[in-house]
């Protein structure tokens, strides 16, 4: 079956924040078929769509929520599927994991994602949120996108095809708000040394060990860096690291993280999110911008 549904899944066990009540319905699209059914669905469950990945940059809201869940499944891939200017063009499904690309690259010695290592979720969202640490961003390494939209079906979309920017991926022309799926990512990747790859990955996930909370329950970084500046120092400075409410609470490690300790509500992340918003806009007079997705 290439297109799957079922009713109300729980986002709380959707999202590595581990919050959120229940969505009306989640629709499963493992196989291009599927995509001829998935508008029809839409129109026909109703809700607001929410696409889902591996559900690392969520904040759900608790309780009943109009939302309809889609989980694309392309897991195809990564597969070198040819070569330009010396380089390996890799195709990859949007349901396959990141953290699996990147140590089939490691493997095949490819060269192009080693900033990306200890960054958790799926290729499709690294897709959707330009995902990035250490200097690099997934767009960097991609060549094309196939994507789908209710209004443009599925298509392959080149760089003057979408938008890119810090944390920031949509294809041109889309209407605020409007429904995308990443489909499959194309890649160029330079062949060179595994054991380098292999090092320079070791080595970033090393640092990322030493200071970002990677095993607690977080949606990665809640707000975005200000121009020139870290929301982390700021949000420090401000004093939130390891300010809690509840079940949540600023890591201590890294102030820009926001975890769940346990039994922690989107009530409180919201609270806790409010009152360093204002606290940095007070005494900073900077307004930081979220990163992390709120839905609900
Ligand atoms: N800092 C503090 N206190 C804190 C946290 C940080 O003083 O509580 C200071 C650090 O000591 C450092 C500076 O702030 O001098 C910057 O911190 P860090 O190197 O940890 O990087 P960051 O700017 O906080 C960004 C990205 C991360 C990415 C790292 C590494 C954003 C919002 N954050 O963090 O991305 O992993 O650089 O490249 O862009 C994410 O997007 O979810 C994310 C975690």
């Amino acid at each position: 079956m290439d297109l799957t549904v079922s009713p109300g899944p729980l986002l709380s066990e959707r999202t590595t924040l581990k919050l959120g009540g229940r969505a009306l319905a989640e629709i499963i699209v493992s196989g291009e078929a599927g995509l001829d059914r998935l508008a029809v669905e839409l129109e026909r469950l109703g809700g607001r769509p929410l696409v889902l990945g591996w559900g690392s940059n969520l904040l759900a809201k608790d309780g009943d929520l109009e939302l309809l869940l889609v989980s694309p499944r392309f897991e195809h891939g990564p597969d070198v599927v040819g070569e330009r200017d010396g380089k390996a063009l890799v195709r990859c499904g949007a349901g396959a994991r990141l953290p699996l690309l990147l140590s089939w690259a490691a493997k095949r010695g490819l060269s192009g994602l080693e900033g990306l290592a200890g960054i958790p979720g799926s290729v499709g969202g690294a897709v959707a949120m330009n995902a990035g640490s250490y200097g690099m961003s997934f767009c960097q390494a991609m060549t094309r996108v196939r994507v789908w939209t209710p209004e443009g079906g599925l298509e392959w979309l080149g760089p003057e095809g979408y938008e890119c920017a810090y944390r920031r991926f949509a294809p041109r022309g889309l209407r605020p708000g409007g429904l995308f799926l990443v489909v499959e990512a194309e890649l160029s990747l330079t062949p060179g040394s595994g054991e380098a790859v292999r090092e320079t990955m070791r080595a970033n996930l090393a640092r990322k060990k030493a200071t970002q909370p990677i095993g607690l329950a977080t949606a990665g970084c809640v707000f975005k860096n200000p121009q020139g500046e870290s929301a982390g120092r700021l949000l420090d400075q401000a004093g939130f690291r390891g300010r809690r409410l509840g079940g949540m609470g600023f890591a201590d490690m890294h102030a820009n993280f926001l975890a769940n300790y346990g039994g922690g509500t989107a009530a409180q992340a919201l609270e806790l999110l409010e009152e360093a918003w204002s606290e940095v806009r007070g005494k900073f007079d900077i307004s930081l911008e979220l990163e992390v997705k709120v839905v609900g």
